[in-house]
């Protein structure tokens, strides 16, 4: 009985294939809104145009740097291609918090600062190298190295930043430091970092994929598709849009299937009534969903006796990761389950408990996986080649035991027939992928000179 409640509790996660098909609908409309000259103002989904026009293809060369902002980690990189060969030195920083809030130009002496540390820590500061600035938040671009940060999102929510173009900001942080000379010389999405790394590899390859901290995802669309494109119409003539897919449903034509978990879960975070499909999807909301379910269903009686803990009440205090963790246990021991369960201060818990966490946090993180589907299969189809490869990169994909196969199955049913799809983890994409496209860059750059 209590287990046809719970079930009652958390129907609405499950929509069926004809829901998934009328969400590709809207959101292949939303795209080709986006991709209009007229209609893209009004537009939620953006489909920003990337100014990446073509993808590696091993002769890459050079030493370039790489900056790496908007996942769960801030990283510098010094990166070497050479003879399809590439090496690589990372570290991470941190970003605390007050930064994370503050000022703009407080954010970018951080990062000018984490640069210059990285360059003396490798003797490397009397040297002037190009910079791949991998920027993961939906901006204008003007060029491969302009690009005006349109609104902040995830964790991010620096004052003076929105609507000025990022590059700039950061070649002025440099400058007022007088200590490292470095020029960025691309500017680009996490998504476009991915599809540049796998495609390296893999001529298949067309879409990037993140499903992490958010999701987005961009892929490579004819010139001839793209009505707002501005730039020169050499060839190739197709460039990497980049969709910023986390804003579908901004304009609420998602909300005949959210809860009321997504609208608490949006109610309070830092950017309300925005990036809603992001926040049924990606990792920095769905341990977030997970808890408010069971919170729920403990007030309601039907978990713990009814015994919440203070950690079941505070925000965000269910992190994405235990979900991967519950979701692969051995369904005999819970060990892992047990363990999030002591975390979260629950003290007395049935394996019948144990039982019904775990399948609310396969609701919730199918869902996720099964609303990733549904756009994965509006690009393939739009695409429409008999052989596509997705590359994808984030913690969530990573992590989570069951995400890749259950979007293998569900792509599988949305997708038109006569294609045939891989979904391919993407190494580093912020650190190959970046220098790849400032390897382009540069490429040019010096045969101009
Ligand atoms: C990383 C990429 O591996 O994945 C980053 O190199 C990207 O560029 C990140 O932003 C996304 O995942 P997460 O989980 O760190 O948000
Ligand atoms: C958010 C950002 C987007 C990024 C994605 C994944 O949706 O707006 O630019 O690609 O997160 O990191």
């Amino acid at each position: 009985k209590i287990r046809n409640k719970i079930r009652g509790y958390c129907e609405d996660f499950e929509i069926d294939n004809d829901g998934y098909k009328r969400i590709m609908n809207l959101l292949e409309h939303e795209m080709d809104k986006g991709l209009g000259k007229e209609t893209n103002a009004a537009a939620t989904i953006k489909m920003f145009p990337t100014y990446v026009r073509s993808l590696p293809d091993g002769s890459e060369e050079g030493n370039f740097l790489a900056l790496d902002l908007g996942g769960t980690n801030f990283r510098v990189l010094l990166i070497t291609l050479h003879g399809g060969e590439v090496k690589m030195e990372s570290k991470i920083y941190l970003i605390p918090q007050y930064i994370m809030q503050g000022s703009g130009n407080q954010l970018f002496d951080h990062l000018a600062d984490c640069c210059a540390k990285f360059m003396k820590a490798h003797a490397i500061s009397h040297l002037s190298l190009p910079l791949g600035f991998t920027f993961s938040f939906p901006c204008k671009q003007h060029g491969i190295a302009s690009a005006s940060l349109q609104t902040w999102t995830k964790g991010f929510k620096c004052a003076g930043v929105e609507g000025e173009d990022v590059v700039r900001m950061f070649h002025e942080a440099v400058k007022r430091r007088k200590d490292i000379d470095i020029t960025c010389v691309a500017i680009l999405n996490d998504t476009v970092g991915t599809l540049m790394s796998c495609a390296h590899d893999d001529h298949n390859c067309e879409i990037g994929l993140i499903l992490g901290t958010g999701t987005n995802a961009c892929y490579m669309e004819k010139l001839d598709n793209v009505e707002l494109w501005d730039g020169d119409d050499k060839e190739p003539k197709q460039v990497i849009i980049n969709t910023e897919w986390g804003a579908f449903g901004d304009n609420k034509c998602l909300d005949w299937f959210r809860t009321p978990y997504d609208k608490e879960v949006d109610e309070f975070s830092l950017n309300g009534g925005k990036q809603v499909y992001e926040k049924m999807i990606s990792g920095m909301y769905m341990g977030e969903i997970a808890r408010l379910v069971i919170l729920k269903l403990t007030q309601e009686g039907l978990m713990f006796g009814g015994e919440v803990s203070e950690e079941l009440e505070t925000r965000q205090r269910f992190y994405t990761k235990y979900i991967s963790e519950i979701e692969s246990d051995d369904e005999d021991e819970f060990r892992n389950t047990k363990q999030v369960l002591e975390e979260m201060g629950i003290e007395t818990f049935t394996i019948e408990d144990c039982r019904n966490v775990r399948y609310v946090c396969e609701q919730v993180s199918t869902r996720a996986a099964y609303l990733a589907s549904a756009g994965i299969a509006v690009l393939l189809n739009k695409i429409s080649k008999p052989e596509i490869t997705v590359a994808v990169d984030g913690s969530l994909y990573k992590f989570h035991p069951k995400f890749h196969d259950r979007m293998v199955d569900k792509i599988s049913t949305l997708v038109n027939p006569g294609i045939k799809f891989k979904l391919m983890v993407s190494h580093d994409g912020s650190g190959r992928g970046a220098a790849m496209v400032a390897a382009a860059v540069a490429g040019i750059h010096f045969k101009n000179d």
